[in-house]
């Protein structure tokens, strides 16, 4: 975490190394070995699930990639990020994950480090590199605190305020899933105070990529006591 930490303390003005990547002689190796354990998600999941969490990049290739690019020090070497305003990626929709990346990119979503880190990757780096995250088992929180105001508006919305449930795109427990095209992503297990802060973004505008500005209707309709209460309980699913 030693770069992470810094890079997080400083504003980050430019990649700091450059890495290029070579193909190491251990690639040989390793490529067995998690081709290997891809299997195992796949058998457990189901072939056709997993293919469509983890989309058409290399697997391997994205997790020499994604030490290679530094992304595994801020975002955890399995995709569970060590800090709370850090989003983990383990088990995310790998299609949601290249989304947001070219969304840095782009600069369609803001964010000082992210817009650095994502600049210099190619749609094939970020199809892999979502591949390897997303092969991974799924973010999972620790905490079931019992929290009715979240739950109740998670899983029934309010009907009064055209407050869609959560659960109706995001799936049972906030694991995500894919319908019409449009990935709905894991937000259960989730990191808390990045879970707030993208809620707040969306409810004040900052935040505005989602498809025809879904989230900013629901996050704009939630009082701060929902928010920080639905942070909490999705935090821990
Ligand atoms: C110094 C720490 C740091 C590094 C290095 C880093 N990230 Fe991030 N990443 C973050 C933070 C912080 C956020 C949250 C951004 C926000 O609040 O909008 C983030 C967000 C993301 C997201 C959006 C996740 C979501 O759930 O919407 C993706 C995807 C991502 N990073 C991928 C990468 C990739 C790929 C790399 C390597 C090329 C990388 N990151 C390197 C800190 C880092
Ligand atoms: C009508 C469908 C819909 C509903 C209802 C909905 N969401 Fe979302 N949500 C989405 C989509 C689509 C995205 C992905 C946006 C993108 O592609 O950037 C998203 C993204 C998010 C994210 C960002 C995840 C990340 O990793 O950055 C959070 C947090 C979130 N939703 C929370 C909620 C909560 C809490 C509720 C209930 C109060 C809710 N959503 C209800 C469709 C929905």
């Amino acid at each position: 975490m030693g770069f992470c930490r810094w890079l997080y303390a400083v504003t980050p003005p430019t990649k700091p190394v450059t890495y290029r990547r070579r193909r190491s002689p251990w690639l040989a190796v390793s490529t067995f070995a998690l081709f290997a354990s891809a299997k195992t998600v796949l058998a457990e999941q189901g072939a056709e699930l997993s293919l469509q969490r983890i989309g058409n990049g290399n697997p391997v290739a994205g997790k020499q990639k994604s030490a290679d690019e530094r992304c595994q020090e801020c975002h955890g070497a399995e995709g569970n990020s060590g800090d709370v305003r850090i989003p983990s990626h383990a088990g995310q929709y790998a299609g949601y994950l290249v989304k947001q990346l070219s969304d840095f990119k782009s600069g369609a979503r803001s964010h000082e480090i992210m817009n650095v880190m994502a600049a210099d990757l190619t749609q094939e780096d970020m199809a892999d590199i979502a591949a390897y995250f997303a092969s991974q088992k799924v973010m999972r929180g620790d905490r079931i605190a019992d929290n009715p105001l979240a739950k109740n508006l998670f899983v029934n919305g309010d009907a009064a305020r055209d407050l869609p449930a959560c659960v109706s795109c995001h799936g049972e427990n906030g694991k995500g899933k894919i319908a019409d095209n449009i990935i709905y992503p894991v937000i259960g297990g989730q990191r808390r105070v990045y879970l707030r802060s993208q809620l707040t973004n969306w409810k004040l505008g900052e935040r505005k990529n989602s498809p025809e500005a879904v989230m900013n209707k629901v996050a704009k309709s939630l009082n701060d006591d929902e928010l920080n209460a639905l942070v909490e309980y999705l935090s821990g699913l």
